[in-house]
């Protein structure tokens, strides 16, 4: 049997890819096959496809995966015969990226622990953007501590994947949340609940006199010291993505300053808990928290809908939607 799926045999721009007829998977006895109804883009989709120096520690010449792809929601059609929480007819979402990726193609086989079951009232294409940002929100806001009632909370990046979900998460646990992006993504934070905005163009929220008891850092440009100058006394940085500089400081000069004082900087090494999807779920669910979509493509336009993700200018996240035959 037959699928349609997006493959590449090389590293490259999204022009590497190609809309081709493959061999549809088979689960073996711990995997469920999946029919895919939706999928979203993520920046580790580029890292994966361009074959960034991480990426290349696992594929040295060829890329280790040749299907992209790690946010899914679809139906199962199949089971393996060690499945016990899963059976054919479940709609499921889930986040393949510790399990070698896959989405961007009709079928996908993927272990249980992957997948969560989908709320009927929620759409399969919002189920898709759901798992991979939102477990890294759900991650970062509660790595060190819990978030309480009128806490101040930072989002660098608010207008991305991680930052849509991290702004709306933290509204939910009663933080005071300033999100910061560029000017055209401003009113959009708003209306999923920042209490205030920042254009990060016109100003530097490092500067402004303003600290914050988290700052959760998609994009981290600064250094990690003008990051320190915005935390509150016992303040916590916590860095998603951003410059290597940032990441190496985050990553070496974060655990000095964590050690000798009362201010918390780095990177959570935890990963992320499955409790947690099931917690952002819930919230969508009681529709406490809203998914945010840019733009949909079908999946013979994921190349475009990667450009269009390269470009850096969607509010919120991208989608793949799979047409049913
Ligand atoms: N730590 C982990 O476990 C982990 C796992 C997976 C991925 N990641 C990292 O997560 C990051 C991607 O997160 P995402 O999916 O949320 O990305 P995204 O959807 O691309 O969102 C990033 C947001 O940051 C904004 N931005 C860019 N430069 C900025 C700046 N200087 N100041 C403030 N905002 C800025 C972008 O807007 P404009 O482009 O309009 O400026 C965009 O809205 C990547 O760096 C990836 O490597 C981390």
């Amino acid at each position: 049997m037959k699928m349609k799926a997006i493959i590449r045999t090389k590293y490259g721009s999204p022009d590497v890819l190609q809309f081709k007829e493959v061999e549809k998977p088979i689960p073996k006895d711990n995997e469920v096959l999946v029919k895919v109804y939706a999928a979203s883009v993520n920046v580790d989709d580029l890292e994966h496809l361009r074959g960034t120096f991480a990426v290349r520690l696992i594929g040295p010449l060829k890329p280790k995966y040749k299907i992209l792809g790690s946010d899914i929601a679809g139906r199962v059609e199949a089971v393996g015969r060690n499945i016990q929480q899963f059976q054919p007819g479940d709609d499921i979402f889930g986040d393949l990226t510790d399990y070698g990726f896959g989405a961007f193609a009709e079928y996908v086989c993927v272990p249980e622990d992957a997948l969560v079951l989908k709320p009927v009232s929620m759409k399969f294409e919002e189920a898709a953007t759901v798992t991979s940002r939102a477990a890294i929100a759900m991650r970062y806001l509660f790595a060190k501590r819990k978030i309480e009632q009128g806490q101040k909370v930072l989002v660098n990046g608010a207008g991305g994947g991680v930052g849509t979900f991290a702004v709306q998460i933290a509204k939910y646990f009663g933080a005071d949340v300033t999100g910061v992006d560029s000017a055209e993504k401003l009113d959009m934070l708003r209306s999923i609940g920042a209490d205030h905005v920042i254009d990060y163009t016109k100003e530097d929220f490092t500067r402004n006199g303003q600290i914050y008891d988290l700052i959760i850092d998609v994009a981290a440009h600064h250094s990690i010291l003008d990051y320190k100058r915005a935390l509150s006394s016992t303040g916590i940085y916590l860095i998603v993505g951003g410059s290597r500089t940032a990441i190496l400081q985050a990553l070496f000069i974060g655990p000095l300053i964590s050690m000798t004082g009362s201010k918390k900087m780095g990177i959570p090494m935890k990963p992320s808990k499955r409790e947690d999807l099931v917690f952002v779920k819930e919230l969508i669910e009681s529709g406490k928290v809203v998914p945010v979509i840019d733009r949909r493509y079908s999946l013979s336009e994921t190349a475009k809908a990667l450009r269009y993700l390269e470009e850096g200018k969607q509010r919120g996240k991208i989608v793949i939607t799979v047409e049913q035959n």
